[in-house]
């Protein structure tokens, strides 16, 4: 490898996202100064909350700045250090962006362990979407044992560790997912009590059917059209955690959620959360996830797109649902 490929976000979307966003570029390979270590990038991630860094407004993060490298978490080798904190062949994740090398002085860069688990795990259950399923459902929800969770996206990188860990609590887990196909594995492979295909046309009522108890927890993940019908279910004392609203990322008009009344006579406690600002729980979350990764009570899936020309298009294809589990890009 002779350059460094790198994408940046050449334009801001209005509405949808468009590959004519992006710019791709190459760049001579960084050299790391003292203090400084060279990463050679293996995976990178892509994740919904890239979308909302692409805008122009105001919100919990800074936004991307034009002709910048695209924001994203990495996993990749240490392939050149100038640093006492690491060697040549450390595996670390970092925070590197759409780029194959990464130079820094190791700020925020964590050592990983791929003796048990793919080093890319770290980006996925492991890692940011695995910690927030974790913080959203235990932390905020806290469901007890019997209780009824339902999660959206549940096919998903956070959704799909959602209704393991609430099945792991003893709890009756939902899941809600476009199309059969994700809706079987819910079910069939991840061990949810039943999944509404959101898809199928049939929402309200197959949502009924799969909650004959009425709803204690639900994570949400995508907002819109399936949060009105969640919220007509609703149980009085119940607790939602507004972890995403991914129906909303690209429209240019928001939905109007209809059945907000439900808050009040349900007396539902609404808490949306962003993962970051608990790192206190990150300690106490991934220990726990890698248990149960390890121990086979938490299984995963990943979308692979190679070749970080092809970051655009699977990015897009995210905000669409074309991923069937944890969206990745391979770089190596
Ligand atoms: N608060 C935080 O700190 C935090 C951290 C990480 C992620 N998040 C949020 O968590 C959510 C899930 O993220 P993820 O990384 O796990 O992504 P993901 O679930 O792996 O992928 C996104 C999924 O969203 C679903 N989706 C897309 N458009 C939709 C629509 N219009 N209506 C319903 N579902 C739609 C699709 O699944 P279907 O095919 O099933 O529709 C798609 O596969 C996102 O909202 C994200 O912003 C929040």
């Amino acid at each position: 490898m002779s350059s460094n490929q790198q994408v940046l976000l050449g334009s801001r979307p209005s509405g949808w996202v468009t590959e004519a966003n992006f710019k791709i570029v190459e760049s001579p390979i960084p050299r790391p100064a003292e203090g400084q270590i060279l990463v050679r990038n293996h995976y990178l991630s892509l994740d919904p909350y890239m979308r909302g860094r692409m805008n122009d407004t105001k919100s919990y993060a800074a936004k991307q700045e034009l002709d910048q490298v695209m924001i994203g978490g990495t996993v990749g080798e240490v392939v050149e250090s100038k640093s006492p904190k690491f060697k040549a062949g450390d595996l670390v994740q970092g925070m590197y962006g759409w780029q194959q090398y990464g130079c820094s002085d190791g700020t925020g860069v964590n050592k990983i362990d791929a003796s048990r688990v793919p080093m890319q795990a770290y980006l996925g259950v492991l890692g940011m979407p695995g910690v927030t399923a974790w913080v959203g459902l235990l932390d905020i929800c806290a469901p007890k044992a019997g209780e009824t969770v339902v999660v959206s996206a549940a096919s998903g990188a956070v959704g799909s560790v959602v209704g393991q860990i609430a099945k792991l609590h003893g709890c009756r887990a939902v899941g809600i997912a476009g199309g059969k196909a994700k809706c079987d594995y819910v079910v069939k492979e991840l061990g949810l009590d039943a999944c509404v295909d959101y898809k199928a046309g049939r929402l309200r009522d197959d949502l009924k059917a799969a909650v004959p108890g009425g709803i204690d927890c639900y994570f949400e993940n995508v907002g819109g059209e399936i949060l009105d019908a969640v919220l007509a279910r609703m149980n009085a004392f119940s607790r939602i955690a507004v972890c995403g609203l991914i129906s909303q990322y690209n429209a240019t008009e928001a939905y109007g959620v209809k059945t907000f009344q439900s808050i009040l006579t349900n007396r539902i406690k609404v808490q949306g959360f962003i993962v970051s600002d608990r790192p206190e729980l990150w300690r106490k979350a991934v220990p726990d996830l890698i248990g149960w990764v390890a121990g086979g009570k938490i299984k995963y899936r990943e979308s692979v797109a190679d070749g970080l020309q092809n970051a655009p298009k699977a990015f897009i294809g995210l905000l669409k649902g074309e991923n069937f589990g944890k969206q990745l890009v391979k770089l190596v």
